[in-house]
């Protein structure tokens, strides 16, 4: 529940102060309403009326039902607000923190995050603002009891001490519930992308199609039963709210009148005040299990948060593209993280050296660890050990190294637009679309593709096209040229590698094919985690 106030305080420490002013003055409002009625009802007993109660209860109406709403407004902006600036936290961090952490978090979790627990979140402020105002007028409230009935008010004491302590002693189970429907939830939507990406696989093979529904039914019955489970306890505790509510009004009607004369309590005005004060006693038992599952999203957002820390928070800085004249890895290695009981793959120790304008092609066998390589170099995945040199000073590899990059890995993703990317060189990005020959089929309107519906061949060349209009000096590909047709894959040796070489363009690309091997300048072989010199056949 604290993670609730920290995060709150630590989002909108401004707005809260203004949201806790008025639910003050709502509270204390509410408690003059409650001690006018009294007042005017003993009044009335006497046969007296007193017309500025009157004028003094309209008042105190407005002052609360203006309050009320501005807390209401205060508070749904502020929490809309606050989900947005998180959505765009989560979403800068995902789209700039290290490859591996996204590849750690995954897709399902990430969306999770963002549309379920932002979602529990913004449903449930709401009632804990009004949580908020009815806190504030039961203090008030309790303050004026306290001077008319000095049982009732310890009874009331002591039902809330009690409903709180109850649902303390429920916290680690019904938080320990909480984190796994969310959880589940997670894997609900993990199943849900094999449904939209395996579409064509899942047509194709109706039993392949019938195992992965039932997998999803087993799958979504966890999910819903643990879903369910937390929602029991949740509501377990709403009812033991409630049944607390029907205690203190139980105490006030059926015990504490034998005391009263004794006591010379005025049972009318102390009733009238506990009747009062039943509802926010109520709302504010009410919200504590709700300000828990929020609390539970919030904190399933913060550990994503930590694992996708943002990498250097100055990167714009760094990202100037700058030239170079040697990239050198010294003893590099790389090793995947530990997954099970699996032993992560290993490359290196690497040595490699690039030099500004060459063209190098990396060859090997399935499996061997060429795509590793590319990431490593490229300052995707950073180095186990070793070191990354350019122009004979060892550097990170940050932004700022990356920015010597441009890249169409084999699951390279194309963007609608070309973002990142605002003053192209218009004459050139002809002469390209025309070289791959995508000039009848796409356009560039204001920065955007005028289509994207391609041949997976096609939207590789115009992934080529993004890549090097970036103008990036160091271009890597990964066995880019594994879809063209034969005719393509001639010119895009012969041809369109000789082009970049005579602009400067230096180039490390995977490729298998070796009858144009030649077309390079140095030809390596990743064998086995190990780079050599040299075509083998091995
Ligand atoms: N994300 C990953 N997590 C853990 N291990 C991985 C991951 N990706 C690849 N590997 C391991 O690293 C090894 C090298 O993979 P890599 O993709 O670099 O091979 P490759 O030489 O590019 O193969 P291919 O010719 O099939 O593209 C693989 O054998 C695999 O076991
Ligand atoms: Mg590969």
């Amino acid at each position: 529940m604290l993670i609730f106030f920290k995060f709150v305080m630590r989002e909108a420490r401004r707005p809260v102060r203004n949201m806790a002013l008025m639910a003050v003055i709502a509270g204390a409002t509410n408690g003059l309403i409650l001690a006018i009625i009294n007042y005017a009802s003993e009044a009335i007993t006497y046969g007296v009326h007193e017309p500025v109660l009157f004028v003094a209860f309209l008042a105190a109406i407005l002052i609360v039902s203006y309050t009320h709403k501005r807390l209401i407004r205060l508070g749904s902006k502020q929490v809309e607000r606050i989900l947005h600036r998180l959505r765009m936290d989560l979403t800068r961090r995902m789209a700039l923190c290290e490859l591996q952490s996204v590849e750690e978090v995954g897709k399902a979790k990430f969306l999770t995050a963002m549309v379920q627990e932002i979602q529990v979140i913004s449903r449930n402020v709401p009632q804990i603002v009004n949580a908020c105002q009815a806190a504030s007028l039961t203090v008030f409230g309790s303050i004026y009891l306290m001077f008319i009935s000095f049982p009732a008010f310890l009874v009331l004491v002591a039902v809330v001490g009690i409903g709180v302590l109850l649902y303390r002693v429920k916290t680690q189970e019904r938080n320990e519930l909480l984190v796994k429907a969310f959880k589940s939830e997670s894997a609900v939507v993990h199943r849900l992308h094999d449904v939209l990406d395996g579409a064509k696989e899942l047509r194709l093979n109706r039993d392949k199609a019938r195992d992965l529904v039932e997998d999803f039914e087993q799958v979504s019955i966890k999910g819903a039963n643990a879903k369910s489970d937390a929602m029991i306890c949740v509501a377990e505790d709403y009812v033991t709210g409630r049944s607390l509510f029907y205690i203190i009004l139980a105490i006030q009607i059926f015990i504490i009148p034998s005391f009263a004369a004794k006591l010379g309590l005025d049972l009318q005005k102390s009733t009238a005040a506990v009747l009062f004060l039943l509802w926010p006693v109520n709302s504010v038992l009410l919200a504590l299990p709700v300000m828990e599952m929020v609390s539970v999203a919030l904190q399933n957002i913060e550990t994503l948060r930590r694992k996708v820390k943002s990498i250097e928070v100055d990167a714009a800085a760094h990202q100037e593209t700058r030239d170079f004249e040697t990239v050198e890895l010294k003893d590099v290695s790389f090793t995947y993280p530990a997954r099970g009981h699996v032993v992560p793959y290993t490359i290196g120790p690497i040595n490699l050296t690039l030099r500004k304008g060459e063209v190098v092609f990396v060859t090997g066998g399935n499996g061997y660890g060429k795509s590793t390589l590319l990431k490593v170099f490229s300052g995707l995945y950073k180095p186990s050990a070793g070191q990354i040199l350019v122009d004979g000073a060892m550097v990170e590899p940050d932004a700022g190294y990356r920015a010597l990059m441009t890249s169409v890995f084999s699951d390279f993703h194309l963007f609608h637009k070309l973002y990142g990317l605002e003053n192209y060189d218009k004459a050139r990005a002809g002469e390209l679309l025309q070289l791959l020959e995508l000039h009848d089929k796409v356009a560039l309107e204001s920065g955007a593709f005028s289509t994207l519906a391609l041949s997976s061949g096609q939207r590789k060349r115009l992934g080529l096209f993004v890549a090097v209009l970036e103008k990036r000096p160091i271009l890597i590909l990964d066995e880019w040229a594994a879809e063209q047709d034969p005719i393509f894959r001639r010119k895009f040796y012969q041809e369109i590698i000789p082009w970049l070489k005579a602009q400067g363009q230096t180039v490390l690309a995977v490729t298998h094919d070796d009858q144009y091997f030649s077309t390079a300048d140095r030809c390596l072989v990743m064998h086995k985690g190990q780079l050599t010199q040299g075509y083998s056949d091995d």
